[in-house]
């Protein structure tokens, strides 16, 4: 024990029944199989695909749901580590229940930990209790984003936003990756391809629609740069035991690193995103921080015995590897709060730790093509809502290659219903414009992406319940009923906030699918008709559409109609209640927390309940005599 180098390993068992969720983003899950999964953030060096493990973002804070209850344990401790799950099994050899096993290995730091047992829900509420609320991210950064490495030019750049205008479609954001830096060194700007980017990033706000910035860890080692100079007068590199700067290699050539585990630093390199802000950039993007040194063979990452502060207590890479993306997603939030106190920064970050939700999000990462990839998505971003991340969501159509029409419509239709709906690729790899595909992806993707906008008051009402309560946006099928066992072992299908069941397609072909609902009533959106839960039913699905269900008597915000081809900026303006029947003597209900678009101001959730009186679906906003917003009535009985 202690903060040396000892290492420790803790046994515990769990119910027969039990199942695993969690340690962070895992691209086999979301439900934990059997073996071994390390605690170490890595980049997978190329685009990952399922069973590729670890991956950016390790956490040990694993959930375990079983019919006896739910807990969350969080090993409170850094270092690099292995948990080793096995299930359990009931009534397995003689008869006799077989107890799921897990086991956690540390190789150094302290052996202290928490347990939080309850309801999911409660459990969830807890854990942000301990590690904090969730950042909300501005409304705009709901709505859809477009990022390519590689646009390589102002005019390109131009080029996508006017397709998008043009064909009617919806756009918040548009990111610039590495490429639009000189050389790829962080903080600058390749004049000769963008050579006013404060210009584009007005003409674009004007049309509505942010500009992002990547930003890397990794600083040029090149005396004269300034960005070098300034991190060397500050003393902000990563050093080793005998006093060198550490050099790795990154997108830049050789580089140093800053060590974020240092208030000083973490203010020194805060003050670099005024340069950010002043090229007009509207957000960040943590990149390569887990932190990333390209090698040939063993881990790509600092050395081991690489010195950090560790807020000046002084320890090595072993102990700070793990919270390196935490501490510079800190450095990054602290740093726009400071400079632009009036709006919510948005940030969103490649690695992280446990408590990473308070400074933003994540994505999937370099998420390969490919319809195990697009599986692979949905697994991440249930995990992380799970160990606390709520915000979160894939690479659209996959990093690498060259999806099939199919493929990417598919993995559109999921995409519109995950916090982070972000369409992405390397370099080498294909576009992702909707518009890429033909005449028929292009509808469909256009549907999803307006019914994204038309739900994004239930979007923007969703971040800030996971602020106030720790509930995931995404969640598990389980949620509400963990004792359901078929249920726990269903992975393809979640819970989006209290009202919704998604039911995307990661099957190449499918035109149906087999739905497993929970308890309650449900209304199948597109058709309007009602199923009983539990069980499963066999649901339309073609190209046009992925199932989408609506728990009966629930209050959906949405935005009225008219205003969906507008840009999310104006967004959550005119609010309208989607209302789906309560059952025959049963009540319902929703929230909406209204939110002008961005700033700090507390925001009142506004409550209603739903009932049938003499066979009609009456709603009643809480403390009002009146409904305040216009009201449409779907399913049975409406
Ligand atoms: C990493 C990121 C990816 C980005 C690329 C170039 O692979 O995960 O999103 O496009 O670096 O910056």
């Amino acid at each position: 024990q202690g903060a040396g180098g000892a290492r420790w390993a803790l046994r515990s068992e769990v119910a027969a029944d039990a199942r695993f969720f969690g340690l962070g983003g895992r691209s086999a899950g979301p439900r934990l199989r059997d073996g071994s999964y390390r605690l170490w953030n890595t980049d997978p060096d190329g685009a990952f695909g399922p069973g590729d493990d670890p991956l950016y973002i390790t956490m040990p804070v694993q959930l375990v749901v079983a019919d006896a209850g739910t807990h969350l344990v969080f090993h409170d401790d850094s270092w690099d580590g292995r948990v080793t799950l096995a299930e359990g099994e009931e009534g397995a050899g003689s008869g006799h229940d077989r107890p799921g096993r897990c086991e956690v290995r540390m190789d150094g730091g302290p052996l202290r930990y928490w347990v939080l047992v309850g309801t999911p829900a409660r459990v969830l509420h807890g854990w942000a209790a301990l590690t904090g609320a969730a950042a909300v991210p501005p409304t705009w950064a709901l709505g859809h984003h477009h990022a390519r490495w590689g646009f390589g030019s102002e005019r390109e750049a131009r080029r996508v936003v006017e397709g998008y205008a043009e064909r009617g479609l919806p756009l918040s954001a548009l990111h610039l990756d590495i490429d639009h830096y000189r050389g790829h060194r962080v903080f600058t700007v390749d004049r000769e391809r963008f050579p006013d980017l404060p210009g584009l990033a007005a003409e674009l706000r004007e049309r509505g629609v942010r500009l992002v910035s990547i930003v890397d860890p990794a600083v040029k080692a090149e005396p004269g740069q300034w960005v070098f100079d300034s991190g060397s007068a500050a003393d902000a590199f990563v050093r080793d035991a005998r006093g060198r700067r550490v050099r790795g290699e990154v997108w830049p050539g050789e580089s140093v690193y800053p060590d974020f585990t240092d208030p000083r630093v973490r203010k020194w390199w805060g003050g670099l995103y005024g340069e950010r802000l002043a090229q007009g950039f509207s957000g960040v993007w943590h990149d390569m921080n887990e932190p990333v040194s390209f090698a040939p063979f063993g881990d790509p990452s600092l050395p081991l015995s690489a010195r950090h502060s560790l807020e000046g207590r002084g320890g090595d890479h072993r102990e700070a590897h793990n919270v390196y993306g935490l501490a510079m997603a800190r450095a990054g939030y602290e740093a726009l709060c400071e400079l632009r106190p009036g709006e919510r920064p948005f940030l969103f970050s490649r690695s992280g730790w446990a408590g990473m939700q308070r400074y933003g999000g994540t994505w999937s990462g370099d998420v390969a093509t490919g319809w195990p990839g697009l599986r692979a998505s949905l697994s991440l971003v249930l995990g992380l809502g799970l160990c606390g991340v709520p915000y979160s969501g894939p690479d659209v159509g996959g990093f690498s290659g060259f999806p099939s029409p199919e493929l990417y419509v598919r993995w559109f239709q999921l995409g519109a219903y995950l916090p982070l709906f972000r369409t992405h690729s390397a370099i080498t790899a294909g576009r992702r414009e909707p518009w890429e595909f033909g005449g028929e992806a292009l509808e469909h993707a256009g549907a999803a992406l307006r019914e994204r906008m038309r739900l994004l008051p239930y979007f923007v009402t969703l971040a800030h319940l996971a602020r106030r309560t720790g509930a995931p946006y995404v969640r598990p099928v389980w949620w509400r009923s963990p004792e359901d066992r078929a249920l726990r072992d269903c992975e393809d299908a979640f819970l989006l906030g209290d009202s919704l069941l998604v039911a995307p397609v990661l099957e190449q072909g499918a035109d149906r699918r087999a739905v497993r609902l929970p308890r309650g009533l449900w209304y199948d959106t597109a058709t309007g008709r009602a199923y009983e839960g539990p069980g499963q039913v066999l649901l339309d699905a073609p190209l046009s559409r992925i199932p989408v269900l609506a728990r009966a008597g629930s209050v959906i915000p949405v935005q009225r109609a008219a205003e969906n081809a507008e840009n999310a900026e104006r967004a959550c303006g005119p609010v309208e209640l989607e209302v789906w029947a309560p059952a025959p003597g049963r009540t319902g209900g929703g929230v909406l927390v209204p939110d002008g678009g961005d700033g700090w101001e507390p925001r009142e959730a506004v409550r209603f309940t739903t009932r049938r009186r003499e066979g009609a679906v009456v709603v009643e906003q809480e403390g009002a005599r009146e409904v305040g917003y216009p009201v449409r009535v779907r399913g049975e009985g409406a």
